[in-house]
């Protein structure tokens, strides 16, 4: 039995959000939903969440889960949104401890925040199943972009977050806190042993040399295709890449507000006496140094 997926683009962030549904019974996943959000006024919408909710509807889908691949850096999740419209339990990987406690650490957050994982529904770890009616979802802990990275598998659907990329984007990068090249690696290669016909389901696309945005591919085209990691690819030639990469790429633009939100399950921190929820910035902290 083979899913039936449902992509949806978010241009601003180059996101995709998917619904994965079992066709007999009508249980629905939906991995990674984006909160709009514009940095210059500090608002937040739901009008990407909206439709992917009127898809549910429309489908008579039933939505058993909300699932992270990993806590972005570049989107603010729409979780909690979707979990109070249409139900389901909020997941992420267990290495989301690791990641909070990280941040809790950068933010200055006080003892509101518990780095305990409580905020989400389940934690989960590498090789536990995620049932979906007549499906059954396996969890591949794939570390390396982030420490709580994860990559969900559906009959032969993989959904990889920002493990790789489409094979003319490469692999995502690994200077994030928790962050490391050669586990990267590692996770990769465990996936490159699925079968070639598995079909790759990616978080981001960045519409490499101004294609239209694409969101699938194959572990057989990945293994022969990817610009950064092949089968065939050395270890220490894909950290060398990654670590001269990584030393050039700027701090995401949403990443103060993407992190705060998304290590507390995409809630907004905690209103203040006056009722407004409030993100902290913390001043010469991330990123290198101006020059
Ligand atoms: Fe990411």
């Amino acid at each position: 039995m083979q899913p039936n997926v449902t992509p949806f683009f978010h241009s601003a962030t180059g996101t995709w959000t998917y619904v994965v549904s079992d066709p007999t019974t009508r249980e629905a996943a939906v991995i990674d939903p984006v909160l709009d959000y514009d940095w210059r006024s500090g608002r937040t919408g739901t009008a990407s969440a909206d439709a992917v909710l009127a898809h549910l509807a429309a489908g008579g889908l039933r939505v058993r889960w909300i699932l992270e691949t990993h806590a972005h850096a570049d989107h603010l999740s729409c979780a909690p949104h979707l979990q109070a419209k249409a139900g389901g339990q909020i997941a992420i990987g267990q290495g989301i401890r690791q990641v909070q406690a990280t941040f809790k650490r950068i933010f200055g957050l006080g003892d509101e925040f518990e780095p305990d994982g409580r905020q989400f529904d389940r934690l989960l770890a590498d090789g536990d199943t995620i049932d979906l009616g007549e499906l059954q979802g396996r969890v591949i802990a794939t570390p390396g972009h982030t420490s709580d990275s994860v990559s969900y598998l559906f009959g032969d659907a993989l959904f990889v977050g920002d493990t790789i990329f489409m094979p003319d984007g490469g692999s995502a990068r690994c200077d994030f806190p928790g962050g490391d090249a050669g586990v990267l690696y590692h996770s990769v290669q465990r996936l490159y042993a699925l079968p070639p016909a598995t079909r790759v389901f990616v978080c981001h696309d960045y519409s490499p040399g101004g294609r239209p945005p694409r969101c699938e591919t194959t572990i057989g085209e990945q293994r022969t295709a990817n610009i950064h990691v092949k089968a065939d690819t050395h270890e220490g030639d894909f950290v060398a890449m990654r670590h001269a990469r990584d030393a050039t790429l700027d701090v995401p633009n949403l990443i103060i507000p993407s992190v705060q939100v998304n290590i507390r399950a995409g809630h907004l921190p905690p209103a203040g006496s006056d009722g407004v929820s409030y993100l902290k910035v913390p001043l010469n902290v991330l990123g290198r140094p101006l020059s």
